[in-house]
């Protein structure tokens, strides 16, 4: 009783067949001490000898006509079956024994309303089943049956969840190619407006007014934009496209280059970096480099006001999983619309406080999630930011 029990508990944890199958061929040998048992499933009209647990080689592996086989008599009368002696007994095919150590045997099916298969167990010296050990294999096989629908229901949920998954990338990828194209087609029109608002300056030289003046800069300054929106997303449509390239990375280094190329582009302003050195990762190193242009860049943006700017890039470990963190003392924001700023062109501030398109960290966030990894926020505003984030765990 209490081997079925456990039996019981351990087949409500299995989910799949396989699992079932080794868990019920030991146990069912246990509960009656038999010299063997056998695992039969029904398959379509016959008996498939599915797994096997005895004390030399039964059927594992065969298939039997269910008219021919006592497990297939067992689920055609969806009753147990115990016969002393097999020669004896005319539903036995003797041929199918002979080769065999089996003097007796017990078969109970399993869910005796619409058998899906058996379970048999096999004596090699004469044994009369008794009514306990019958109780004992049928409330297995009751409980096996309730396993087997667990085990169907749980693969038929899997294998509807990868038929989703399946259709999600392929719309994904439809909109990742729709937008690429897009904004690759975008450019040329942008060009030739911007090109020919130029000529047009050129060719009105000395008679344009200011107000036509200021009209001509607002549609150059505007094309710029539309430009550097294009850019970004492109970049963002590309992070999601094509192979990732993983190798070490010395993203100390990768650091370094990036905070020399913000430096380059407002060399007049003081600001304080500090990169940790030898930090390493495993990634692609060219979406990295997309990674820390993008929070090095943001960090640079939102400490433009403060005269005494500070950047720290570092990593730290917790509990045993690198997280890398860019650290700022800029303009912050309030944690209470974090969850947008991962969305594409979400911005938290106004574009003539900082300019910026709301690209980058949509950008960031696929990276990171390409590698494995995640990213998150912590800011306070009006006192700084830092950004976090895992790239996948290697052994
Ligand atoms: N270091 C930071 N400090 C303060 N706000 C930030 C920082 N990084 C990002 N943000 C906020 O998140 C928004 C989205 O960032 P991002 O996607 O990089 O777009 P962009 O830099 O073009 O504005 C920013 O507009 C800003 O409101
Ligand atoms: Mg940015």
């Amino acid at each position: 009783m209490e081997r079925l029990l456990g039996a019981v508990q351990e087949l409500s944890l299995a989910r799949d067949l396989q699992t079932v199958m080794a868990i019920v061929r030991t146990v069912a040998r246990e509960l009656t001490g038999a010299d063997g048992a056998t695992f039969v499933l029904r398959d379509d009209d016959k008996s498939y000898y599915a797994d096997e647990d005895a004390i030399a080689p039964l059927w594992k592996g065969r298939r039997f006509p269910m008219e021919t086989c006592i497990s297939g008599w067992a689920m055609l009368q969806r009753q147990h079956v115990a016969i002393e002696d097999i020669y004896a007994d005319p539903r036995v095919p003797a041929d199918a024994y002979r080769p065999t150590f089996v003097k007796s045997l017990a078969v109970v099916p399993i869910r005796r309303t619409a058998p899906i298969g058996a379970i048999g167990n096999y004596w090699a010296t004469s044994h009369r089943a008794t009514e306990e050990e019958i109780m004992l294999l049928q409330a297995l096989a009751d409980s096996t049956s309730i396993a087997m629908e667990n085990v169907e229901l749980v693969t038929g949920l899997e294998a509807r969840v990868r038929t989703r998954t399946a259709q999600l990338e392929a719309a994904n990828r439809d909109l990742e190619a729709f937008s690429y194209s897009v904004s690759h087609d975008l450019r040329a029109p942008l060009r030739s407006i911007d090109g020919f608002s130029r000529l047009l300056v050129e060719d009105l030289e000395g008679k344009l007014d200011d107000q036509a003046r200021g009209h001509v800069d607002r549609i150059t300054a505007a094309t710029t934009r539309m430009a550097d929106l294009i850019d970004d997303m492109l970049a963002l449509a590309k992070v999601s496209r094509g192979a990732l390239h993983e190798e070490a990375v010395d993203l100390s280094a990768l650091a370094r280059a990036v905070v020399a190329e913000q430096r380059a582009y407002a060399p007049e302003r003081q600001v304080d970096v500090h990169v940790q050195d030898d930090m390493a990762a495993h990634g692609d190193p060219s979406l990295l480099r997309a990674v820390f242009d993008n929070l090095l860049g943001n960090a640079f943006k939102f400490t433009a006001r403060r005269a005494d700017a500070r950047i720290d890039v570092g990593s730290s470990d917790v509990d045993g999983e690198i997280v890398y963190f860019v650290r700022d003392n800029g303009a912050g924001f309030d944690m209470g619309s974090a969850d947008k700023l991962f969305t594409p062109f979400q911005r938290l501030h106004a574009a003539d406080d900082f300019p910026g398109t709301g690209v980058g960290l949509a950008t960031v966030q696929r990276i990171v999630h390409r590698h494995g990894g995640t990213i998150w926020p912590e800011s306070k505003l009006g006192e700084g930011t830092t950004f976090s984030f895992t790239l996948r765990r290697r052994r």
